[in-house]
């Protein structure tokens, strides 16, 4: 029982947020985001988590880059869009939730390719977990994970005595 919880609480504390968040810069290239490029290809070939990053890389002149729904996403259609994350033309979003996000770019350009689907998804557990020990980039979540593990290792030694 004791031993169950530890692992799970291992588990939790090894996924999303003890993981280095990656940047990925959409297309890959120096203007990340432009037309006749396949992005559908380029995010095949991502895995996108929960706490990382896109750059779009683009001419704000000429383009933008706005998060839309699915049904928008599939009709490259730029009106009543979610988010703008047009700014500088060298602009950042935060992929902060396990889901479907849909971008693309307005003023017609979707319709040469400027349109990109990302699945954020939970990074996946560490597959060598070092249980109960201080890691880099996360001692304070660690510190609420080992208060977390009294509280469950007295829960469950009052259960097995009760
Ligand atoms: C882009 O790439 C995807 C996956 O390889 C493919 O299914 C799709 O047909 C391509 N789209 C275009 C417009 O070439
Ligand atoms: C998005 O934001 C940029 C910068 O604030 C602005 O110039 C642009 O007009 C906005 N685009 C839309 C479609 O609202
Ligand atoms: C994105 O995440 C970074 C680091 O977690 C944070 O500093 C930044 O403010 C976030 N940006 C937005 C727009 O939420």
């Amino acid at each position: 029982m004791l031993l169950w919880l530890i692992t799970a609480v291992n588990i939790l504390w090894s996924t999303a947020e003890c993981r280095e968040p990656v940047l990925h810069r959409v297309g890959g290239g120096k203007y990340t985001w432009a037309p006749n490029m396949n992005l559908t290809a380029w995010a095949m070939h991502e895995k996108f988590y929960v706490g990382d990053w896109l750059y779009f890389g683009f001419d704000k002149t000429r383009y933008n880059v706005l998060e839309v729904s699915k049904m928008n996403y599939n009709n490259c259609d730029d009106k009543n869009f979610i988010t703008n994350i047009t700014r500088g033309g060298r602009d950042v979003f935060n992929l902060t939730e396990a889901r479907p996000y849909y971008f693309l770019s307005g003023l017609g350009y979707c319709f040469e390719g400027m349109k990109v689907a990302v699945y954020a998804q939970y990074a996946p557990p560490d597959p060598d977990p070092a249980p109960l020990v201080v890691r880099n980039g996360c001692p304070s979540q660690s510190a609420g994970y080992g208060i977390i593990i009294m509280v469950l290792a007295l829960l469950a030694s009052s259960a097995v005595m009760g």
